[in-house]
């Protein structure tokens, strides 16, 4: 009774409540802050994420360039219905490369967390170029000029270099590589075994169909890389963290 006498005071002395409800929320803070001064790595690793490869980051950043996020979001959701709809949910593994990350809120197009591999190349070309040829109902706009726009990848040495200077691990190799890399992977005939080896899985053919390598290309192999790369069949989550 006393206690609570003592604490009536405390109710009544508007003052004095600041200064100790300052207290108490600092002390929280600093509880939970300070800890994760001392981590060297916040995310859980997780096999089988890598850089994305040259021609896949170039695609990123025309789905950047083009503004898709505003539609699209890329992070699914650990709750049923999402799960059920998309996929196994997102890992923050799988976006510690993405440079700004997808992740995103607002979506008037699905997700696209793990579009990898659910459409063909054909259905992404055709979806691209005229989406209501094949969703008639969709308000996404054509992209159809995204297969004349031819690239060469002048400056992708740069790109990935700045990319490493935020943290992705590209090696001195991948940025000699990687023209040649960004070349070789839309082109069948090209001997891909470097490329596979600094970017293990990463797909290689003719995304858009023409003989030129153009936008869509990038984009297309941005498109079929998201969420494929970690085997979820295998996966188990580090439940000691
Ligand atoms: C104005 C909003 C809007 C923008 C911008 C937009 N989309 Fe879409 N997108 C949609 C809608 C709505 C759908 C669902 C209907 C459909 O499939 O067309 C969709 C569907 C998709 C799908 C099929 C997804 C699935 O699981 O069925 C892909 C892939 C896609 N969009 C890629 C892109 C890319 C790449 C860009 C940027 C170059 C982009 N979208 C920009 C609205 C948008």
């Amino acid at each position: 009774m006393n206690f609570l006498n003592q604490h009536k005071k405390l109710e009544k002395h508007a003052t004095l409540l600041l200064v100790l409800s300052f207290l108490v929320v600092t002390i929280g803070g600093i509880v939970q802050i300070v800890p994760l001064f001392y981590l060297e790595n916040t995310i859980e690793e997780v096999e089988g994420v890598r850089p994305y490869s040259p021609l896949e980051l170039t695609g990123k950043r025309l789905y950047v360039r083009e503004g898709c996020y505003n539609c699209h979001s890329q992070m699914i959701r650990p709750m049923r219905d999402e799960v059920e709809r998309y996929g196994h949910y997102s890992l923050a593994a799988e976006s510690m490369y993405d440079h700004p990350f997808q992740w995103g809120s607002k979506r008037t197009g699905p997700d696209l967390a793990r579009v990898g591999g659910r459409y063909s190349d054909d259905w992404h070309v055709q979806h691209m170029i005229d989406p209501q040829s094949v969703v008639p109902e969709s308000i996404m706009p054509s992209y159809a000029f995204m297969m004349n726009r031819t690239i060469d990848g002048q400056y992708i040495e740069d790109l990935l270099r700045t990319y490493r200077r935020v943290g992705v691990p590209y090696t001195d190799e991948m940025l000699e590589n990687a023209r040649a890399d960004f070349r070789a992977q839309a082109d069948p005939d090209a001997d891909h075994s470097g490329l596979l080896e600094r970017y293990p899985g990463a797909q290689t053919r003719n995304f858009d169909g023409q003989p030129q390598l153009t936008e869509m290309d990038a984009i297309i192999a941005y498109m079929q890389v998201l969420g494929t790369m970690v085997d979820f069949s295998t996966f188990v989550p580090d439940e000691s963290r």
